[in-house]
């Protein structure tokens, strides 16, 4: 699987602190199947993002984990105004590895009403906003068709783990699963920041998802899609069918 939001580099934000910290994270997430993972500091109001420093930090956690894992570059990209005008000027600074795709995570607070035009202009500057858990914020529970319209207009949709797994609480499982039925969702990452509270595990939601909406699914969220994502280039289209997971009673039929 390819995991292409977590918070994996030391001393960087609220993720690990110490290398060690950092490496435990990654043998969580190679025990439990994961390939590639992107390291995604914040770049929010807290946490200013430097490339060079995060690369610097990629550079000594591929060297102690010997080849285990593959790990790439991306952001964590608050939008807020500065971070926005930076993205539109320099897209390669925060998309993940330099390519077409960034994270994008709403404010809690509010959602600007210029958000398509936002949007737009990210896309005319050659940026695919990748919206990253909605179903973690409460406002945009009440703008699902919203959702739709920016998926209709291009953009991804990120869902985590955690959620589907009830983590985050009953609304956010709903809202998730509301998501997956609707088939608003393109990736589920783990938003990883530690080995063990919020670790880099996708093996569980993938085995949920695989249940409810088919393996062929989950593979395309979980493994096709990140991949894309992770090489920059455009997803192919969900040719998956309805999935009906057959009834205990079935199985005498
Ligand atoms: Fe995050």
């Amino acid at each position: 699987m390819i995991d292409i939001h977590a918070h994996i580099l030391p001393g960087m934000d609220d993720g690990p602190q110490t290398l060690e910290e950092s490496l435990a994270m990654l043998e969580v997430a190679v025990a439990y199947g994961t390939t590639d993972i992107v390291a995604t500091p914040h770049a929010n109001l807290q946490y200013a993002f430097d490339p060079e420093l995060a690369d610097g930090k990629i550079a000594e956690l591929r060297r102690a984990a010997q080849g285990k894992i593959r790990i790439h570059r991306g952001c964590d990209f608050h939008l807020s105004y500065d971070n926005i005008q930076d993205a539109l000027a320099r897209p390669a600074k925060y998309t993940v590895n330099g390519k077409k795709y960034l994270l994008v995570e709403f404010s809690e607070l509010l959602i600007a009403k210029t958000t398509n035009d936002i949007f737009a202009r990210m896309q005319a500057a050659g940026i695919t906003p990748v919206i990253t858990h909605p179903e973690r914020n409460i406002q945009l529970h009440r703008r699902l068709e919203q959702i739709e319209q920016w998926v209709a207009a291009g953009c991804l949709v990120q869902v985590t783990a955690q959620s589907l797994l009830g983590k985050f609480g009953k609304p956010a499982r709903e809202f998730a699963e509301e998501l997956l039925r609707r088939r608003l969702v393109h990736v589920v990452a783990s938003d990883a920041h530690d080995a063990k509270r919020r670790p880099p595990r996708l093996d569980q939601a993938f085995e949920l998802v695989a249940h409810k909406f088919g393996p062929r699914r989950a593979e395309r969220l979980f493994l096709l899609n990140p991949g894309a994502v992770i090489a920059g280039v455009c997803l192919e289209p969900d040719d998956t069918e309805e999935f009906r997971p057959r009834k205990w009673y079935q199985f005498w039929g």
